[in-house]
């Protein structure tokens, strides 16, 4: 019998060959299988056993019951069957994952020659050009995969909906297309992988962050941590935000707004195109976890107190101040027209539109965009093909557009 308290007890990991086993052995030889879990006694239920507020999908099927009506839905704490796609109750979360299909896109159908071609000629670079674009895909390519592990480990499991969580599976292979996209580029380079990907743990500026954002959704991946006290939807809440409005909001923008800059420069155009198509894919994820967070404040407006507010403020405040080290560590001089005092301001002015987003009160009064072109760029109605180097268009209809 399965123990539900504990489901891995008494499994065996999976033993690991010997190093130099030839490549021709049976792998089944060295990998014990799995023990088959019994069934549930007749007529037990998940819910008779693990005491979860909110429906997981996994529950024995229940013999007609009641169909589902679209109130019976909510974000968090559901019990309705979550295998049950309609009746939609949120419809702009079908909408982005039909918006996000309509985007695909693949890193290898950008054309890196040029990029190749400048980053081997001695001087097509200056040195700190190259620091912007070691240390940046040092940050994003583990980052992502950082945000992809808390989206399966963590987050799903706790939003009990399922035109959510179908957004959600979108999400997650879209940061999956985006460290593919970072090693391709690093590939494509010829860097030196073990340099870049170690970087979250050998270089500060890029270890702050994801120090900072790790402990929310340790809490949250815990096994043992359940939704449905108003502590523990704080803690979902309180991570959503973490992950959602600061790491996807605030935390990738000094590296978008440099490795795009370089584009507009006609250098490296294709890991700005790279990143370009990213930071689509980044706008939609915030965007979304906006719309959630918002819909768990009005389903759940107990969970908004002031108390909460005002540490959700520090929290941004606090994330300010490390994107703008980030800032600061990434370009000690300025350069590409650039320099660390205007992100300063540029962190304010999205930090003001991420309080608005979500229904804080601005903290940094006239803070404007010194990046205006960032805001086309996200505009992706206006702006055509950035780089115009992609060879393929994906675009199959949809709210967003190229054209
Ligand atoms: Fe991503
Ligand atoms: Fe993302």
């Amino acid at each position: 019998m399965l123990n539900w308290d504990d489901p891995l007890a008494g499994l065996t990991p999976r033993s690991n060959p010997p190093a130099n086993t030839a490549l021709t052995l049976d792998l089944e030889t060295f990998v014990e299988p799995a023990p088959t879990p019994e069934p549930l006694a007749t007529g037990a239920r998940l819910d008779s056993i693990v005491p979860a507020t909110g429906a997981t999908g996994l529950e024995n099927i229940e013999m007609g019951a009641r169909r589902i009506q679209v109130d019976d839905k909510r974000i968090i704490n559901c019990r309705a069957d979550l295998n049950q796609l309609v009746p939609f109750k949120y419809q702009w979360a079908w909408q982005k994952y039909l918006d996000a299909c309509a985007n695909h896109w693949m890193p290898q159908e950008i054309n890196m020659n040029a990029d190749i071609a400048l980053w081997k000629s001695a001087d097509g670079l200056t040195p700190d050009e190259r620091i912007i674009i070691k240390r940046n895909l040092g940050f994003f390519s583990t980052a992502d995969s950082l945000v992809a592990n808390n989206l399966v480990l963590a987050v799903y499991r706790h939003i009990t909906n399922p035109e959510c969580r179908q957004y959600l599976l979108r999400q997650a292979f879209e940061e999956a297309l985006h460290t593919h996209a970072y090693q391709y580029v690093v590939e494509s380079l010829g860097l030196d992988e073990g340099e870049v990907f170690n970087m979250y743990r050998e270089v500060p500026a890029v270890a702050r962050k994801a120090e900072w954002a790790l402990p929310f959704t340790q809490y949250l991946a815990d096994p043992y941590f359940k939704t449905g006290t108003p502590e523990n939807d704080q803690k979902l809440l309180r991570e959503l935000i973490a992950f959602y409005v600061i790491f996807e909001g605030i935390f990738f923008y000094v590296g978008f707004t440099q490795i795009l800059s370089m584009g507009r420069r006609n250098k490296m155009t294709g890991t700005a195109e790279q990143f370009q198509y990213i930071m689509r894919d980044e706008s939609m994820h915030m965007n979304f976890g906006i719309d959630v967070i918002n819909q768990i404040k009005v389903e759940n407006p107990h969970l908004w107190t002031d108390g909460f507010k005002v540490e959700m403020v520090q929290m941004i405040r606090e994330a300010v101040d490390i994107e703008t080290q980030y800032a600061y560590d990434t370009m000690p001089r300025g350069i590409l027209g650039l320099n660390a005092p205007m992100f300063k301001e540029y962190l304010q002015f999205i930090a003001n539109r991420r309080c608005a987003q979500i229904g804080l009160p601005e903290q940094y009064p006239g803070a404007s965009n010194p990046f205006p072109w960032m805001s086309e760029v996200l505009d992706l109605k206006k702006e055509k093909n950035f780089f115009e180097t992609r060879v393929t268009e994906y675009q199959t209809g949809g709210t967003l557009s190229w054209d």
